[in-house]
């Protein structure tokens, strides 16, 4: 539990704190009006201890949304309603505007829905319930047990989301503990929002939900997944563009190191310099080793080389976050261990080629052929082997507060190394 007790005792006196909730708009005239409305109408303060307050970030709408806004600031939720604005410069910047301006206005928790009633307003209080049991972010969730996506939806879309997650997680390596990443139905207190530098990320588009997801994770914070149901949008239409999408593969490129994607790239890359190695290596065995060694000898002296060649590689190169989340802990000894798990992994692998050969070529498989798809099944045995036996690590840890250090977050899922333990 945090330090900031969320439940303010209600009493004439003691008003209770307000909540954030941030709602980007472009084009959202008809759905502003009836979403004020129900986010207004619920019962925050009974429920969740917290009175709402609503920050609508609008980009100069042509559709007047901004000037409805205004108008239901003076006639209707004075005190209540908030309206930032801007020009038109895509979902991530508006985002990081708002974020700042929330920061600044000093909310302990701080919320963000879409205007469309893709995200239905009964889903908030579940949202500011999470962080009252002790999550610093709580994701309204698609992917989780109860979350639920609608039956009529588009394949269209369920395949975009499904992709979009898919190239976060492979391409971006965000962490798969957290199962919804794109859609902008979240909470966070204060501490977590000013701890992420989410000025720094270059998106005009939905790739900044990415770089907030994978932040998260990043920091060690306790992440909630709630269920949520999602709905098409009710009123107007998507703002999504395609150069969105190429912004989003762009900065889930950027995200980590140490995504599925750049290390199968790298092993693969480090797997190859290992051929050339073991075959340079045995070439000059060959011309310094006596005639009448036995060139089995020197074949083994060849694999021993690239072996060690490859696990240097591997270690430095390959999974160079291993070393990094070890921060200078880890130690000859288990430098060693991985070593020598390194040299059964390659004995295994050297098994998985021959037992394919031969399976494959008493098919009929043409020989060479054989031998190449040997190699390809070792190769993703080496390398699930590699990562979830040998250079086990978790990346996050506790990122330092920018300001409100009253409210540390909680580091309940900062792990060792898995080889710690
Ligand atoms: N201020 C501002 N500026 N708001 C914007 C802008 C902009 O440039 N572009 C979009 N919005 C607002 C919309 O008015 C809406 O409230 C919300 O952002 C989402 O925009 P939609 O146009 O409804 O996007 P979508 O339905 O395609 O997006 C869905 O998928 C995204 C990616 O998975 C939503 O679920 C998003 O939350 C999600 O990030
Ligand atoms: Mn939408």
């Amino acid at each position: 539990m945090s330090s900031v007790h969320p439940v303010v005792p209600r009493s004439e006196n003691v008003e209770a704190p307000a909540a954030l909730m941030i709602v980007p708009t472009y084009n959202e005239a008809k759905n502003i009006v009836p979403l004020l409305e129900a986010l207004f109408a619920l019962p925050m303060v009974e429920e969740t201890g917290w009175q709402l307050h609503v920050l609508v970030r609008d980009d100069s709408s042509p559709d007047g949304t901004g000037d409805i806004v205004r108008d239901l600031i003076e006639t209707t939720y004075p005190g209540r309603l908030i309206l930032s604005t801007g020009t038109k410069d895509g979902l991530g910047k508006a985002m990081k505007a708002a974020f700042d301006e929330s920061l600044e206005l000093g909310y302990e928790v701080i919320m963000t829905m879409d205007a469309d009633f893709s995200h239905s307003p009964l889903d908030v209080p579940k949202l500011v319930a999470a962080i009252n049991d002790g999550a610093d972010v709580a994701i309204g969730s698609r992917y989780v047990d109860g979350g639920l996506i609608p039956g009529n939806w588009p394949l269209g879309y369920i395949v975009r989301t499904r992709v979009a997650g898919a190239v976060a997680r492979l391409l971006g390596g965000v962490d798969p503990s957290i199962r919804e990443l794109t859609t902008n139905f979240r909470a966070m207190r204060r501490s977590v929002l000013g701890a992420i530098p989410y000025g720094t990320v270059d998106a005009k588009g939905y790739g900044f939900m990415i770089f907030l997801a994978n932040a998260f994770v990043m920091g060690a914070w306790t992440v909630k997944e709630v269920p949520i149901s999602f709905y098409s949008r009710a009123n107007g239409s998507s703002k999504a563009r395609l150069s969105d999408i190429f912004e989003f593969f762009k900065i889930a490129y950027r995200l980590n190191d140490d995504s599925p994607f750049k290390q199968v790239a790298r092993f693969l890359t480090v797997g190859a310099s290992g051929t050339v190695v073991n075959l340079f290596a045995l070439w000059l065995l060959r011309r310094v080793v006596p005639e009448d060694a036995s060139v089995i000898w020197l074949s083994i002296a060849a694999i021993q080389i690239s072996i060690l060649w490859n696990f240097i590689l591997h270690d430095r190169f390959t999974f160079k976050s291993y070393r990094k989340a070890w921060k200078g802990q880890s130690t000859l000894k288990q430098y060693g261990k991985n070593f020598l798990r390194y040299e059964g992994t390659s004995a295994l692998t050297q098994t998985v080629i021959f037992t394919a050969f031969v399976l494959l070529s008493n098919l009929g498989v043409f020989y060479l052929l054989a031998q190449l798809l040997g190699i390809g099944i070792a190769f993703i045995v080496n390398y699930y082997v590699s990562s979830t036996y040998i250079w086990v690590f978790r990346k996050s840890t506790p990122l330092t507060l920018v300001d409100a250090p009253v409210d540390a977050p909680t580091a309940t899922r900062t792990v060792r190394p898995a080889h710690a333990r």
